[in-house]
């Protein structure tokens, strides 16, 4: 598949795939064809079995600054409502890999979101987050009330959201918004060492986790543990498991094969 926006490269390291977001002069604004771009490369390298874990990534000034403003300024309540861009996000959610955010510069509205709708975000020391719509007289539309809010809180969403300043790498880190914090130059390294080691893991546990974790969000305790427990029986039907297992008793590395 070529892209136009994006940059896919299912073998960036051995199980690992990279996305690179690239609009770099727009700051990487998400347009409806970037959208796509990306829901049609997450969805064939979840399908590609050599892939493990997925990195997406924009460059050292943006992660991506947002919705494209340009794209949707003229719009009626009707074309938005008929575009329904935030459509493709959905399909985004069902990837079934993990997903990391290497995010450095600006994950701002849109570019927040998407990065919040990653698994996990490691950020460079000048990553700036915000949800600065509430400027631009609208509010955000792709999970930033909603994800935001569990991520960080009600008061301190609130405050983001109401008001749309920015927090600072660190603040998110305090917050409980991203992983880790690295200096400029190492953020997407220290992205590919956390992928590698998700990547040693068996393929199908990491994503029944996944899916178990993710859970929390739309359900209620007793639905999403029973959901959990399902799939943590289900995976006794794996040979990872009595591999992992084995290993384990055995005192030596296992070696998953994703069966
Ligand atoms: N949409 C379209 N174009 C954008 C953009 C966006 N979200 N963000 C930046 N750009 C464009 C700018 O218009 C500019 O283009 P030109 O050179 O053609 O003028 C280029 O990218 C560089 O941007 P700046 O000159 O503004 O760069 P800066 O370093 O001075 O400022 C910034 C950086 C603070 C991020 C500023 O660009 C900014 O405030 N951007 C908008 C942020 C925003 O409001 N995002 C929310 C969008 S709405 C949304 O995301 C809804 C949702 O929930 C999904």
């Amino acid at each position: 598949m070529s892209f136009e926006f994006i940059i896919s490269e299912p073998q960036y390291q051995p199980h690992i795939a990279l996305v690179r977001l690239n609009r770099p002069k727009e700051l990487n604004a998400l347009n409806l064809q970037l959208m796509g771009e990306l829901r049609d490369a997450l969805k064939e390298l979840d399908d590609n079995n050599d892939v493990r874990v997925i990195i997406i990534t924009g460059n050292e000034k943006a992660f991506a600054a947002g919705a494209d403003i340009k794209q949707m300024s003229d719009k009626s309540a009707i074309d938005m409502l008929q575009i329904d861009q935030f459509s493709t996000w959905d399909s985004i959610r069902k990837t079934r890999k993990p997903i990391i955010a290497a995010v450095s510069g600006f994950a701002l509205g849109g570019g927040c979101e998407l990065s919040m709708l990653c698994d996990m975000i490691v950020a460079s020391e000048t990553a700036k987050f915000g949800q600065p719509e509430i400027k631009i007289g609208v509010m955000p539309g792709a999970g930033g009330t909603q994800r935001l809010t569990r991520a960080v809180g009600k008061a301190r969403a609130m405050e983001m959201v109401l008001t749309g300043k920015f927090i600072s790498a660190e603040e998110a880190f305090q917050f409980g918004l991203i992983n880790k914090i690295v200096p400029v130059e190492l953020y997407l390294q220290e992205a590919v060492k956390l992928a590698k080691e998700i990547a040693e893991m068996s393929p199908i546990a990491v994503q029944l986790a996944k899916e178990s974790v993710n859970k929390v969000y739309d359900s209620s305790l007793q639905e999403g543990l029973s959901f959990e427990r399902k799939n943590f029986y289900m995976l006794f039907a794996s040979e990872d498991q009595k591999e992992g297992m084995s290993a384990f008793i055995e005192k030596r590395k296992p070696e998953f094969k994703g069966r």
